[in-house]
Parts: structure tokens; C-alpha cells; sequence
């Protein structure tokens, strides 16, 4: 078995680059399928869902390695439209591919991602949005199978600005003749970069970032190389490791501006934050204190991703807090693991209420989902004795290496192989 462990009681210092942002290389991988060529993603974070998608890749017929922190992609040949259940479920991103194997081939098939631990997650969005583009869609026994080898440009409006609608829709669009407008689109920053990465393809798309974004399709498309945006959550959890444990930390290439409603809870808490080109430093010398309600909601909100590890970093904040989260309907199954440390968390409904207890005790924890196997590292950092936390393949799929990253700022953290 695998375990993170965590000796508590030790206060964070130093400097850190942030990785590459997982949720821009997932859409980017599956978008090297449109140029039909070699695409070099520089800085591509090593992580369990990247695997899923090479291996998504491979199956489909292209070819991938990595060159030292750059992962090649060919995308030449394209031999299946297919994806296996089994590569379906190990990734609910999967579904991304969807409307890249859409653009190229004319038709994709690949069974339904269903739930996942946060709950369930449909995708009724990204179909609407593709047969809005004239695709036809049928869903079967757990499969969807979409055909569409003349896709049209239109008006795609969203019922949610759903990030990976946007990106579906997007990706879809730079195969479809004539313009393509996505209203209501997700503004997150992982979509600019997409949009980023498209346009070095030779493809037209523009306004990521705002409501509207509008792609010119059937351009003409070719290799390219890109570097993916820093990770803003991986960036939101090692500062909330530093606010939970104290310290003075300095993120670098990070874009504050990504992370704004984060750096702002944790100003309100008690932490000196200042941000400015190139990164973010991070000063906390006293308790922490309860802040004004964290709601999460679509970027620019306060991101879902990050209210587990700010939770963390308030377990032993003076006052109360409160959580809504508003965008997955299972997203506290971590507060139970919590509670187990000796923190004081009630939860009614979409509401968590935070009372800062005056000290954590370690113990055995397991995992539940991704940020919330952080937020358990995070808690036992501020934890008296040792924290083991079980099931740490839920923090691999995001995390390069939480355990070398945060024993790099000083902590006593370990990944320990029984
Ligand atoms: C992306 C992120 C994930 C983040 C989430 C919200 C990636 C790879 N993942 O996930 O880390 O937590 O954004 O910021 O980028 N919805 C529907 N129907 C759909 C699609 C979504 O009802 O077809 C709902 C979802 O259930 C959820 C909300 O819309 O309540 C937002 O989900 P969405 O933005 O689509 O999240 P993901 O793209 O899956």
C-alpha cells in the first residue's frame, strides 16, 4: 500500500516553481489531435490523468514520448475513433476527446464517464453543444456514438458555462465550416490557454476568457509548441500549506491574477500575500482567523478546486467560517477524514461550517478525491504526531510530487511504500 506521511508541527519556508496546470494539458493533449502533426508541450505536468490521456492517444494510433519535461505528441496517424471503456473510466476527461476525434474523423465513439467522487457529472452540456453543430448523437447502453463529417458553424450557447462544454464545443467548432459562437462560455483561465495553443496550430479562435468565444473553423492546422499556464490549484494548495502550517513561501511563475479570490481568503485570514510578476510570496506568523463566507462558483468565483485545501488551511483559525459550494453536489467527503484529526466541521447540505479548533491531532486518514487527499496532507502538517493518509493514487492524478514539494519548503512529509 501506498501512504503519504506527515509529521506535524513544522513551519513552511522557500521558494517553489508551481507545475504545469493539469486542467490546460488535458484539453491540450486531446487538441493535438486536430493538427494532425507533432505538437511538443513543454513543461507537461508527470501525472496519473496525463498517463490516461497518452494511453488515450496510443490506443487512438498516435504516438508519444517524453524529451525531459516535454512530452512529444504525433498525431500523424490516427488509426481508431474509438475509446475503450476501461480508458473512460480511469479519467472522467476523457469525455474531451470527444469533440477532437469529432473534428478529425467525422465521428467519435466512447462509453459514457459517468459519476465520479464528486458526485454526479453529466455531460448532457457537451452533447447539446455538438449536435447543435450538426452532429449526430445517439446514446446507448452507456455509449455515445457521434457522427458528423460536415459540421457547421452556428450559435452554441451554453445552459452553464461548463469548463469542459466550452472546451468540447471549442474543439468541435475548428472542425465545423464557418464561424462558430459560444455564448455563455466558461472564462477560466485553462480555456485561454487552449485557445492559446489552438491559434499556434494555425486555428482561429478567439475571446476565451470572456463569455463569448468565437472559432473560425476548417483552417488549415500544423505542429506546434506550447507551454501550459502554471497550475492555480496546485499554486492555492501550497499556500494554504503555508497558512496552515506558518511560514514565509514564495511561489514562483505563478500568475497571481488566476488566483486572486484564493490570495484574498487567505489575506482575510491573517496571511501578508504579495503578488506581482512572476509569483507570489506568502508570509503567515500568527493564527489564522475565521473569514467572510467562501462560495464557490465559475471563474472568476472562488474555484471549487480549491475549498478543500483552504478549509484545511482554517481548521485551526480563530472564529467560524463557512462553506457553499455550488458547483459539485459530494465535494466535503474529505471533511469526514477531517474530523478524524479532531476538527470541528458540521455540514448541512451544499454548507460547511468551520469552527477553528485549538489543535489537530494526527491519525490514519484515507483519501476521498484529489483536492480533497490535499487538504489531508494540509491538515496533518498543522496536526500534533504523525497524519498517514491512505489512497494517495486520488492526489497522483493532479500532484507531480506533493510529498517533494512540500519537504522542499520543509516539511517532514514522506510517501512510504508498505
Ligand atoms: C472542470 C475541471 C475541474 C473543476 C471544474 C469546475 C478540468 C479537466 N476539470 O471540470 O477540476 O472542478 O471544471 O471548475 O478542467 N455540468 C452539467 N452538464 C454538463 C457539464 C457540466 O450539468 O454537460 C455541471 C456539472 O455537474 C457541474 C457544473 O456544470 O455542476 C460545472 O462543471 P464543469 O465546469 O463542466 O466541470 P468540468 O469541466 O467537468
Amino acid at each position: 500500500m501506498e501512504l503519504i506521511s506527515v509529521e506535524g508541527g513544522r513551519s513552511l519556508s522557500g521558494q517553489l516553481t508551481v507545475q504545469g496546470a493539469k486542467n490546460s494539458v488535458l484539453p491540450i493533449l486531446a487538441a493535438t489531435i486536430l493538427s494532425g502533426d507533432v505538437c511538443r508541450i513543454c513543461g507537461c505536468p508527470r501525472l496519473r490523468d496525463v498517463d490516461t490521456a497518452v494511453e488515450i492517444l496510443q490506443h487512438l494510433g498516435c504516438r508519444a514520448h517524453w524529451a525531459g519535461g516535454d512530452l512529444v505528441v504525433d498525431t500523424t496517424q490516427l488509426t481508431s475513433s474509438e475509446i475503450p471503456e476501461e480508458l473512460m473510466r480511469k479519467m472522467r476527461s476523457s469525455v474531451m476527446f470527444l469533440g477532437a476525434i469529432l473534428a478529425r474523423c467525422g465521428r467519435a465513439d466512447m462509453s459514457y464517464p459517468g459519476g465520479c467522487e464528486l458526485g454526479p457529472r453529466p455531460i448532457d452540456l457537451h452533447l447539446a453543444a455538438l449536435r447543435t453543430l450538426g452532429a449526430e448523437v445517439r446514446e446507448e447502453g452507456g455509449n455515445i456514438h457521434c457522427r458528423g463529417s460536415s459540421l457547421q458553424g452556428t450559435e452554441v450557447v451554453l445552459n452553464l458555462p461548463s469548463v469542459g462544454a466550452t472546451e468540447n464545443a471549442i474543439l468541435a467548432a475548428c472542425g465545423a465550416e464557418g464561424v462558430t459562437t459560444v455564448s455563455n462560455a466558461a472564462r477560466e483561465p485553462e480555456i485561454v490557454d487552449l485557445q492559446d495553443f489552438l491559434n499556434k496550430l494555425g486555428a482561429r479562435v478567439q475571446g476565451a476568457g470572456t463569455s463569448t468565444v468565437v472559432v473560425e473553423g476548417k483552417q488549415p492546422l500544423h505542429g506546434c509548441e506550447h507551454r501550459v499556464i502554471s497550475d492555480r490549484i496546485v499554486a492555492a494548495t501550497y499556500l494554504a500549506a503555508a497558512a496552515a502550517a506558518g511560514g514565509d513561501i514564495r511561489l514562483e511563475g505563478v500568475d497571481w491574477r488566476h488566483l486572486s479570490t484564493v490570495t484574498n481568503a487567505l489575506g482575510a485570514a491573517g496571511c501578508r500575500i504579495q503578488s506581482g510578476d512572476g509569483g507570489i510570496r506568502l508570509q503567515c506568523r500568527e493564527p489564522l482567523r475565521g473569514i467572510h463566507p467562501v462560495r464557490t462558483s465559475p471563474y472568476p468565483g472562488f474555484p471549487t478546486d480549491a475549498q478543500a485545501v483552504l478549509m484545511a488551511a482554517l481548521l485551526r483559525s480563530r472564529g467560524t467560517t463557512v462553506f457553499v459550494e455550488n458547483m459539485f453536489e459530494n465535494r466535503y467527503r474529505h471533511v469526514a477524514e477531517l474530523l478524524r484529526l479532531g476538527a470541528d466541521v458540521r455540514i448541512e447540505g451544499r454548507v460547511a461550517v468551520v469552527c477553528g479548533v485549538s489543535r489537530l491531532q494526527g491519525a490514519r486518514v484515507r483519501a476521498t478525491d484529489l483536492r480533497g487527499g490535499a487538504a489531508l496532507v494540509l491538515a496533518g502538517l498543522q496536526a500534533e504526531g504523525t497524519t498517514q493518509v491512505e489512497a494517495i493514487h486520488h492526489i497522483e492524478r493532479g500532484y507531480e510530487d506533493l510529498p517533494g514539494d512540500l519537504v522542499q519548503l520543509g516539511a517532514c512529509v514522506r510517501r512510504i511504500v508498505t
